[in-house]
């Protein structure tokens, strides 16, 4: 029987707002019985050796489950196996004519694509091997400035069949950003197309990054000719795709990896100006990729899974590419805008396809909703089971009508708080256990330890806000550390607590319900200089650089202001040089920098607001007090203003920012 419009979900009698799976879901999912967490609990080291064994096909068995040298651990040591095959090789024999990739172009006039297991795999053994006849090698960084076309799953996995390490820049970054990052890694190879469809634009990559192959000393840039732009290409450097695969052997024998080997590196932004490569392991990595998509998306052979995170962010390697084709599942990718041609888009290619995960972030949601219901309205979402949030908290009201309008009441939502650190997703409720509660994303998974802790490090009890952190056992495919930089990573994650405690960066609190045992987590947000805009994370001080780069600014500071649609946008305070406060100076200025910052991070980190002001708060050794900064654009609370040396400056500020928060500035300040 079609499970076509079937409930999955009950509301709990006695308390409000709290679904719990129904007998539907029970039946069905992969986990339904709460034990799993108290078996996890009694012994995570065989527990999570007996789920790997389960979730991949290892060409040799570790030695040791998991050796911990705080901040370090490892996961499957001795063990070899290897990406690729896992995701293709394994599954030719039963799968070999299902649909690995369904993907969806931008332009409506073009057809859609359905690459099977087979034709994956012989795409990406061609590829393998043209890149050996490159001389890319296993361990040799590989950077991609790629749109979600399948030739980027094609090339990602390309790469893990030789070891190389892909290193995925976002193509809403810039050319600059690619930069850097091609740099920091040491990486002479880059994957990019001609360019790509959104908002039914060409976007082109390759001309606006040719500027950048010069100034790295490119060895070679491969070019996927996807939206047919006639690119300049350099002899004896730039190669189509097609050009180097058409002849090549079908078959590139996948190398053996050691579990531990890095198996990619993903930039992220943190606190300092210079983003990090954060390292992933291969073994752990795969397998938690593998096991957190069959048990957080309750992925079953016939499902399609359509999450729409783009392939240069943690969600879209994890949950876009590698998981669903690790449980050989089908991968639903769509190349552009959720407004192309007209705002039902993506509605329009669940009904199309007949999706049964759907994936997505809370500003989708909510810049979606504005458009109005009648564009989900006009479709038909029965096949949805299961409805995924990511990146973000998700608003109750948001979550409300996702649940109700997506959903339609018969979905459970898994709102799935994790981070490009962790590789996979560590806290949320599960399909089949549950609970389901608007804004809170759940316990741990099973086999971890997440705690939320007050500044001296004690656990905090149920509505205490404080500190998430994860305790050891950490998540198996949690980071690697971040390339070549020891004194970073200790100090990003392992300094607030101790070498034994990792330290999130987010801030939340512990519900009064729990699932056996298991407090479940609602999370607040980030606690540091980290901006989550539109689900993209970037740094304050990746804009704050870019900003200071131009002669007029003397000071900037950049915080997060809150965006009804975006949930934050950077908000730049700029203390510009004099002899440029005319209306048409500000302007013109304003527009630089604008500019600068789409030029030196990308269009993703367009500020939403620029202040110019004559002075920030500061503390008496001239450190930027952010604090208050932030409390003004949020109407918030300052706390102990006198810690300004300053404190004059913020009649100012809270002119210019409109704030009607509940300090009383201007008696404070005259
Ligand atoms: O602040 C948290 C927020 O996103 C941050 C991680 O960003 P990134 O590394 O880009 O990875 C995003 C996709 C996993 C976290 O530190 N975040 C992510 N998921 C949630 C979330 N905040 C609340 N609820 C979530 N479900």
């Amino acid at each position: 029987m079609s499970d076509s419009g079937k409930k999955w979900v009950k509301e709990d009698p006695e308390r409000d707002g709290v679904y719990w799976p129904n007998e539907n879901m029970k039946e069905r999912a992969w986990l339904s019985d709460p034990e799993i967490y108290e078996k996890a609990r009694k012994n995570p080291k065989s527990f999570w050796a007996e789920k790997a064994k389960e979730a991949l096909d290892w060409f040799k068995e570790w030695d040791e489950v998991e050796e911990w040298n705080p901040p370090y651990f490892n996961w499957f040591l001795g063990s070899e196996t290897n990406l690729s095959y896992n995701c293709l090789d394994r599954h030719l024999e039963d799968k070999r004519n299902k649909a690995a990739i369904i993907w969806e172009p931008e332009p409506v006039e073009e057809k859609e694509r359905v690459l099977t297991y087979q034709d994956l795999y012989r795409e990406v053994n061609k590829l393998a091997n043209a890149m050996k006849n490159l001389g890319i090698e296993k361990g040799d960084p590989v950077t991609f400035w790629m749109p979600l076309i399948p030739e980027t799953a094609v090339a990602a996995l390309a790469c893990q069949r030789i070891g190389a390490w892909h290193s995925i820049v976002y193509t809403a970054f810039s050319p600059d950003a690619v930069k850097d990052r091609m740099k920091d890694a040491g990486s002479t190879t880059l994957i990019t197309a001609d360019g790509f469809f959104r908002g039914g634009k060409t976007m082109k990559l390759k001309e606006k990054i040719d500027k950048v192959l010069d100034e790295v000393d490119a060895e070679n840039c491969i070019v996927i000719n996807r939206a047919k732009t006639d690119p300049d290409m350099k002899e004896g450097r730039d190669y189509f795709y097609d050009d180097i695969t058409e002849n090549e052997d079908a078959y590139s024998e996948p190398e053996p990896i050691d579990a531990e080997d890095t198996g990619f590196l993903l930039y992220t932004s943190g606190t300092t100006g210079k983003p990090k490569g954060i390292k992933h392991s291969c073994g752990a990595y795969a397998a938690q990729a593998a096991l957190t998509t069959k048990w957080v998306f309750d992925l079953h052979p016939q499902d399609i899974f359509f999450s729409t995170a783009d392939i240069g962010w943690i969600t879209g390697h994890s949950y876009t590419l590698y998981g669903p084709l690790l449980n050989g599942g089908t991968t639903l990718w769509y190349e552009g805008s959720p407004y192309f041609p007209e705002s039902d888009r993506w509605w329009k290619i669940i009904e199309k396809y007949g999706a049964n995960v759907f994936y997505t972030a809370p500003t989708a949601l909510r810049a979606l909703r504005k458009e109005g219901d009648e564009w989900i309205e006009k479709h038909d979402l029965s096949t949805l089971r299961i409805l995924g949030s990511v990146g973000e908290p998700i608003d109750p009201d948001t979550w409300n009508w996702y649940f109700e309008k997506v959903g339609e009441k018969r979905c459970p939502i898994v709102d799935t708080y994790w981070q490009t650190e962790t590789g996979g997703i560590l806290l949320t409720s599960l399909p089949g256990i549950g609970p389901f509660i608007p804004g809170v994303a759940g316990p741990a998974i099973p086999g971890i330890q997440y705690d939320v802790l007050d500044a001296t490090g004690e656990p905090l009890g149920p509505g205490e806000s404080g500190k998430v952190v994860q305790k050891h056992p950490f998540g198996i495919g949690m980071l690697r550390g971040i390339y070549e930089a020891h004194d970073k990573y200790v100090e990003e994650y392992w300094s607030e607590y101790g070498l034994e405690t990792y330290f999130s960066g987010d801030g939340g609190r512990k519900m009064d319900i729990e699932v056996d045992d298991q407090p479940l987590i609602q999370i607040t947000g980030r606690m540091d200089d980290v901006l989550e805009v539109a689900g993209h994370r970037l740094g304050t001080a990746e804009i704050e650089d870019a900003v200071s780069e131009l002669d007029e600014i003397v000071e900037v500071a950049v915080v997060g202001e809150p965006h009804d649609v975006k949930g934050e946008v950077p908000a730049v305070f700029a203390i510009a040089k004099s002899g440029n406060d005319t209306e048409e100076g500000r302007k013109e200025l304003e527009k630089k920098i604008m500019d600068k910052v789409r030029e030196r991070v990308g269009p993703v980190a367009s500020p939403g607001a620029i202040y110019f002001v004559s002075d920030v708060p500061r503390t008496e050794s001239g450190k930027v007090i952010r604090r208050f900064l932030k409390g003004l654009v949020r109407d918030d609370e300052l706390g102990d203003m006198t810690t300004a040396s300053n404190p004059g400056c913020l009649k100012e500020l809270a002119e210019k920012v409109n704030y009607e928060g509940p300090e009383d500035i201007v008696s404070f300040t005259t």
